[in-house]
């Protein structure tokens, strides 16, 4: 690994091959996958829908940039907006390009819809967030780790407390842009906010002309039991950000989907990307959409949610766990304190047991396993859970 930036500390473990919700090892070692690279293999490793749609692209047709035209951007567009139930979509690659245009589309909407002056647009962020790893996301991070030493840093940001709507109330001045947040935040532990946090910072972007942004880049998708899980509250965002399964696992694929006034504002020229919306993600994208269509992911998501609560509930009565949050199959499970253990070392003894997971902000552990892992392989997962905090 000398030739390696050394950006990562990954388990010790060297993958080969992957199938549905396992992974193999060099070794020949098998572990159920429940990270799912987070939460872009929803679909599990290797989906043949997935697969059949990649390998009969790569035989006809995978760049054109957007030079040209190809056959499937538009439908792409057509199918994406009509399962998120919007208007526009503006494709891209990674999820931080889907939050750096999100940002931009949003600027641009202050300044030539709402009339802030030129380069004086705010967005309101919250705290503990994770958006992406660009210049101008770690600007607004509140994690020393993903912002120190990369300064100077991006102005335009304001911070308040998350799960906090009369600090947004209070930080809203007539600069104002957007507010942007995730519904749940992924990295920062599984955070689920009150359930009339979204429907009140809707009220309030709707109430002072402000876009509401929802970053959807990992809890979109199925993961929590719904296409976008600002449906899980009822709430329509202005732009979304998607990214993460929409690749299927197989390459970067991402979105902002949403208001056609606010992203119908950019004109040839003001944004894009040389890989953004090419045939090949086109047609993966194509395909993940269909499997989503059919709403049996989502519906297998809402279904591991109660097993998944109650052995989780077990663990925390035995008090091997001090606290857990969990929606769909997701779930950030804090390690109890007593047991001296950090997450990393509870995944090291998962890992030992069979099973990939992945630790974040010291004693938490997530699990988003692929959403075809059956009720019985969940089982097994929490079996070893159970036993490596024994
Ligand atoms: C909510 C959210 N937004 C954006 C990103 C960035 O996505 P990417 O790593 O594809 O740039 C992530 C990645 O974890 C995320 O969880």
């Amino acid at each position: 690994m000398a030739h390696l930036a050394p950006n990562y500390a990954p388990l010790d473990v060297t993958l080969t091959q992957g199938g549905g919700a396992w992974l193999t090892d060099i070794h020949g070692n098998r572990y159920l996958d429940c990270l799912a690279s987070y939460s872009a293999v929803n679909f599990g490793h290797g989906h043949p829908a997935l697969i059949a749609a990649a390998h009969e692209q790569l035989d006809s047709l995978t760049l054109v940039s957007r030079a040209f035209d190809h056959d499937l951007l538009a439908p792409f567009a057509d199918a994406l907006t009509a399962l998120t139930g919007t208007e526009m979509m503006l494709p891209m690659n990674t999820g931080a390009e889907a939050v750096e245009t999100a940002i931009k589309a949003a600027r641009r909407w202050a300044y030539l819809s709402k009339g802030v002056p030129d380069g004086q647009a705010e967005i309101i962020v919250a705290e503990g967030a994770f958006h992406g790893r660009t210049t101008t996301i770690i600007s607004f991070s509140t994690d020393p780790d993903a912002r120190d030493h990369y300064g100077p840093y991006t102005p335009g940001f304001v911070t308040v407390p998350y799960d906090d709507p009369d600090a947004v109330a209070a930080a809203i001045t007539p600069r104002t842009a957007a507010i942007l947040v995730e519904p749940i935040q992924g990295e920062g532990g599984v955070i689920i906010p009150s359930v009339d946090y979204l429907p009140r910072l809707r009220a309030l972007t709707d109430a002072n002309n402000v876009l509401l942004i929802l970053d959807e880049v990992q809890s979109g998708l199925g993961r929590t039991g719904y296409t976008l899980d600002q449906q899980r509250v009822g709430v329509a965002a202005d732009l979304t950000t998607l990214g993460k399964a929409l690749g299927g696992g197989i390459m970067p694929v991402s979105a902002v989907v949403g208001r056609a006034d606010v992203l119908g504002l950019l004109t040839p020229g003001t944004h894009g990307s040389t890989f953004g919306g090419n045939p090949l993600a086109c047609r993966i994208g194509i395909a993940v959409v269909q499997l989503l269509k059919t709403g049996e992911f989502q519906e297998h998501a809402r279904a591991l949610e109660a097993p998944l609560g109650e052995r989780l509930d077990k663990l925390r009565e035995r008090q091997l766990i001090a606290d857990y949050r969990r929606v769909g199959a997701w779930a950030g499970i804090d390690v109890a304190p007593s047991l001296g253990l950090s997450g990393k070392e509870v995944c090291v003894r998962l890992r030992d047991r069979g099973v990939l997971a992945k630790d974040t902000h010291g004693s938490t552990i997530r699990l988003a396993p692929p959403l075809v892992i059956s009720e019985a392989e969940l089982h097994e997962a929490l079996d070893a859970l159970e036993d490596a905090l024994e």
